[in-house]
Order: structure tokens, then sequence, then C-alpha cells
């Protein structure tokens, strides 16, 4: 979604806001801005495009304000132009205020405005708030936005400045993030954590329903009546190199190769038994896992393990088709949300209305704070360290870690099974060291139209997952596809036009991906498949051919991936594109 960011202290706020929305960008990148407050002026600038527009504006001018907002934009209502670009402001160099989320009542708050006399320039929901602050103002800016919340309808975090209290931002979180950060004489306000990295590792993150008034001196936390909170910081263990490129191009390949230490990682929080969860997945007739992209298909993977380890049914569910469903959830059922930000609206409320009516739910999330481990029963780390790019990458592994282990946590063979896990990472480093192989099939493919993936069994939700980031990072067609389904429909579609990408570990249903690799050929499809070194079938029938090392049939997925991953990254990264911040995507979707 957006990314919001605040700054008040002794230092100049420009240069604390511009890099902090740099560290922003991956959230939304369609235009950007900054509100500066200076000697009873506020300052406004803004521009389309990316931050490095609104740099070569500012370039030069001299500001020296020490207080100020600053938004980058992933559009949700108005199109992407100057006039709906973030802040807003009331039209009088009162207020001005940058929001992220959606006010959903926004068109009747606009219609009311309108009718009194209000002078409203933009197509956006934003611009309601900041003229009801103005509207309500009597001289206590905090007191202003109280009276206004509860006319808010929607999810969203804003923070607001005014150019009558000066050295003061007030910051709200309500369905969407916001982190405080903690510095000496000065404090911040962002969206999320990494932009804060560069100046302080102190950090309240905000529940829903806070607010926060925050000087150069302090932060104070209130309630939405008001009421003031005791709030405990945390400090981010993640440091800045985490949060940087270390010499990659790109984020993702940077994440991409990160994936051996950071499941590493991942696995040695799960082997001890220290983090036994008080109950035994036996307690519960079923298991609903919920979540959205490429955190849904961790799930289909984490579906097969525990049915297989725990031997109880598991329902995996796009979230945003949960929520809306009839299906009946519980009393004796567990929930498993799964999402890497711990934000992701439609993954938030499915599971909060699964709790509500009496599940139990466990969340497994990458981002320590976020909403919906705060809102879980239980909540399961995965320690992926900050996640930049778009394209998820190391926090879907580290999500097969923390599923795998949750899975076989009571199992009689755990033991074995564990020592099986710690191959893992040696074996995924065996994989990225062919790269420059997998680079070399992968540009062959690169002026290709469509794609098709095909897997069964563990290797159909790889097979999912690797259309999914061809398509999010290249915006080449491509579809995922359970192999055995082919000939009921989607195999008209194949003839020597079609490359197609077959996940084929030699598993239990090894021979019947073979046959299904005989039907694309039959066709005049191409083949490129992914399977264990030396299989002879596969470099008989296949155009390309990655190998990978041999594992146990369980732990394929975290082999097979990787191929897929470097195969999306290499054909984006060949044709120029922006593969950390791909068009028209988010990195975290805090609205539904
Ligand atoms: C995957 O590469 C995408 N970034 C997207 O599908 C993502 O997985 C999805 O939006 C869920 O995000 P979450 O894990 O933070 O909930």
């Amino acid at each position: 979604m957006c990314g919001i960011v605040g700054y008040t202290g002794k230092r100049r706020a420009v240069f604390i806001l511009l890099e902090a929305l740099e560290r922003l960008e991956y959230r939304g990148y369609d235009s950007s801005g900054v509100a500066l407050l200076e000697g009873g002026q506020i300052f406004v600038d803004k521009k389309v495009g990316k931050i490095r527009e609104l740099i070569k504006s500012l370039w030069g001018k001299e500001l020296n304000a020490t207080t100020g907002i600053g938004h980058t934009r992933w559009a949700t209502h108005g199109g992407v132009c100057e006039l709906n670009a973030h802040p807003h402001t009331d039209g009088e160099g009162r207020f001005a205020l940058v929001h992220n989320g959606i006010i959903e009542n926004y068109r009747e708050l606009k219609e009311y405005l309108i009718s009194r006399g209000v002078k409203y320039v933009s197509e956006t929901d934003t611009e309601a708030i900041v003229h009801l602050i103005s509207l309500n103002y009597e001289g206590d800016l905090l007191k202003a936005v109280l009276k206004v919340l509860p006319m808010l309808k929607g999810a969203y975090a804003f923070a607001v400045i005014s150019s009558m209290e000066p050295n003061r931002i007030v910051g709200v979180r309500y369905g969407s993030p916001l982190v405080v950060g903690l510095g000496e004489g000065e404090n911040f306000l962002a969206s999320d954590i990494p932009a804060l990295l560069p100046f302080t590792k102190k950090v309240i993150p905000l529940e829903d329903g806070e607010i926060a008034d925050i000087t150069p001196d302090g932060v104070s936390i209130y309630d939405f009546e008001g009421n003031l909170k005791v709030k405990e910081s945390i400090t981010v263990q993640w440091d800045l190199l985490s949060a940087e490129k270390g010499g990659f191009k790109h984020f993702m390949l940077k994440e991409i190769f990160e994936q051996p230490r950071v499941v590493a990682d991942t696995i040695k929080g799960y082997i001890s038994r220290d983090y036994e969860l008080p109950f035994s997945l036996k307690d519960f007739r079923r298991i609903v896992i919920t979540a959205c992209g490429t955190s849904y298909h961790a799930g289909l993977i984490g579906k097969y393990w525990l049915e297989r380890f725990v031997g109880i049914p598991v329902e995996v569910s796009y979230a945003s088709e949960l929520r809306y469903s009839d299906t009946p959830i519980g009393e004796g059922d567990l929930v498993i949300a799964i999402s890497q930000s711990g934000e992701t609206a439609d993954t938030r409320f499915s599971a909060l209305s699964a709790k509500e009516k009496g599940a139990v739910l466990l969340s497994i999330v990458n981002v320590m704070g976020s909403a919906l481990s705060r809102e879980s029963d239980y909540t399961l780390y995965t320690h992926a360290g900050p996640e930049i790019g778009v394209a998820a990458t190391k926090t879907f592994t580290c999500q097969l870690a923390v599923l795998f282990s949750l899975a076989i946590s009571a199992h009689p063979e755990r033991e074995n099974l564990i020592n099986q896990l710690l191959k893992v990472p040696n074996l995924m480093e065996e994989v990225l060291s062919k790269a420059e192989g997998i680079k070399e099939v992968a540009l062959n493919y690169s002026q290709r139209k469509n794609l098709l993936y095909l897997g069964r069994y563990l290797s159909y939700p790889v097979a999912l997952e690797g259309a999914l980031k061809l398509k999010e990072i290249s915006y080449i067609h491509a579809e995922g596809y359970p192999a055995g389904e082919m000939k009921h429909g989607p195999i008209a579609l194949i003839d020597q036009h079609m490359p197609v990408v077959v996940v084929a570990p030699r598993d239990r249903v090894y021979e019947k991906i073979l046959s299904n690799i005989e039907e694309v050929l039959a066709r005049k499809g191409i083949v490129i498949s992914v399977g264990f070194e030396g299989d002879e079938n596969l470099k008989k029938l296949s155009k390309d051919f990655i190998e990978i090392p041999q594992v146990a049939e369980e732990l394929t997925p975290f082999l097979t991936v990787l191929p897929l991953q470097l195969f999306a990254y290499y054909i984006a990264d060949y044709l120029g594109l922006d593969v950390d911040q791909p068009r028209n995507l988010a990195k975290t979707v805090t609205v539904e």
C-alpha cells in the first residue's frame, strides 16, 4: 500500500523524510510528497513518479524545517496525478496530512464537507480527513483528531501537522500499520520498521485504535477515547545492513541468495522444544489455513505436511474468499493465518472473523509487532529479516520451514525428520550455486508471452508460486496448474509456441508427471523441467533441464522453488523491468 513517514526533532526534516521514504518506496510508488513545518508556514511539494522525482524537485531549495511528514503512494482512490498525491492540506495552509488505507465512507463525508463550503480539490478519500480536522480544530490538534475519528469508516493510518502547532505530529493507526521511532531529542513515524533503521532501532508499533502525539521531547500514546496508554518500546534486532542491497543488483536477488541462511535461522528457532505450543494439533477437528499470494502457496504445501504428519483434515483458502464464504468455522477449529507482513487486510480480517466464531488463531508472520501477530492467540515467527523486494522469496521458504517444523512437532519420527530438515540449507546453497546456468536457460524464454507451470502433489503449489513470480516481475502471463488437470482442458493451449515448466522431483507421483510431460511433447510443447541431478528421463524429454540435488520427497519444495525464483528474476532483469518495485504492485496490501 502507501508509505507514510514523519519527523520532528533537531535535524533538517527534509533529509530524514526523503531517506525514510526511499525505504518505503517498495510499498507503493505512484507518487510522493512532503509537507514541512517552518516559521508558522507549511511548505508542500509533491510529484508523480518515484521518490527521485520529488528529490529533483526539492534539490537546492533552502528547507530548514525540523518537523515534517512524507508519503509515497499506491493509488486506491483517484488517479495517479499530482493533485491526488499526498500530503493533502486544508487549502488554507493550516493543516497537512498523509494517509495509508481507505476511508470507506468518504463520499458521504465529501458531500458533507462541500455542503459546509469546503473546496474539495482532489479525487482522494484522504482529503476528507484533513478538512474534517480543520473544521473541528479549536486550538488543539489532538483534540481535533479525537473528534474526527468517530466519523471515519475503513482502515487507515495517518499523520497530520498544523501550522499553529510547531514541532508536533499526531499519528493515528486503525487497520493500517504505523510505527513510532524513538530518538534523542527527535522522534519519528513510519509505516514500517525498515524506514526507521537508519535513525533508530527503538520503536513502538502502534496497535489499531491508538494515537501517537509526537514532539521532539517525547511521545504520548492515547486510545480513541483520549485515554493515555503506557506502551513499552521494543528494540529491533534487524540491522541497517540487512535492509541494504549488500552488493546485489536488486533486493530480490539478495533475498533469493539469503535463503539458505535465513531458512537455517528459522529452523534453529523450531528444532528445540522451547517454542512448544500449549496445545496439540491433534486437539483440533480441522485446520483452516488462510493467506494470500505467495503465503497462500506456502499454505498449500503446509496442508500436505499437516495432513501427512498430523493426520487431521486441512483446508486452505484464499483469505479474500474465506472471509465472505459460509465455510462453517468455530470451536474445535485451528485457523493458521500466514502473512509475511502481518498486515495484509484480507488475511487479517478473514482470520479475525474466524477467531470471533470461536476458532483458535495461530499466525505465521515475519514482522515483529505486526497487527496479525498481536491479534492472534499464538504467533510463530519466520526469521527472514526485512524483505524489501515486492516479490516474496526468502519469506516463502522461511514460511515452509515453520510449517514443516509445526507439522512434525509431535511426530514419532521427529528427530529423523529434523535431521533431514537440517540438511536443507546446504542443499539450497547447492541449487543457488547453479544460478548462472539457470540464467542461461531463463534468457531463452524472455520474449515469450505465455508460459505454463505444472506440478503434482507438493510440486503443484511450487508451480503456482513459480508462475506468480514470473507474472509479477516480468509481466509475462504464466499459469500454474496441477499437471494431472491438463488433460481436462488446458492441454488445448499446448503447441510449439508454449513453453511448459514442469516441476518433477523423483517423488510418489514421478511416473505420473513423466506421462504428463509426454502429453505435452505429443502436442509439440516445449518442456523446461526441474528435477533431481542425473535424471536421464528428464534430460531426454526436456529442452532445458535444471538439476537440483536429491532430497527427501517431503522437502522438495525448499529446492524446487529456487530455480523458479531465479528464472523469473533473470527474465525480468533482462527485460529491464523494475524487479524490486513491479508496476501496479505493493509489498503489503492493507486494503481489501
Ligand atoms: C508475492 O510475491 C506477493 N508479494 C504477494 O502475493 C504477497 O505474497 C501477498 O500479498 C501476501 O502478503 P503477506 O504475506 O505479507 O500477507
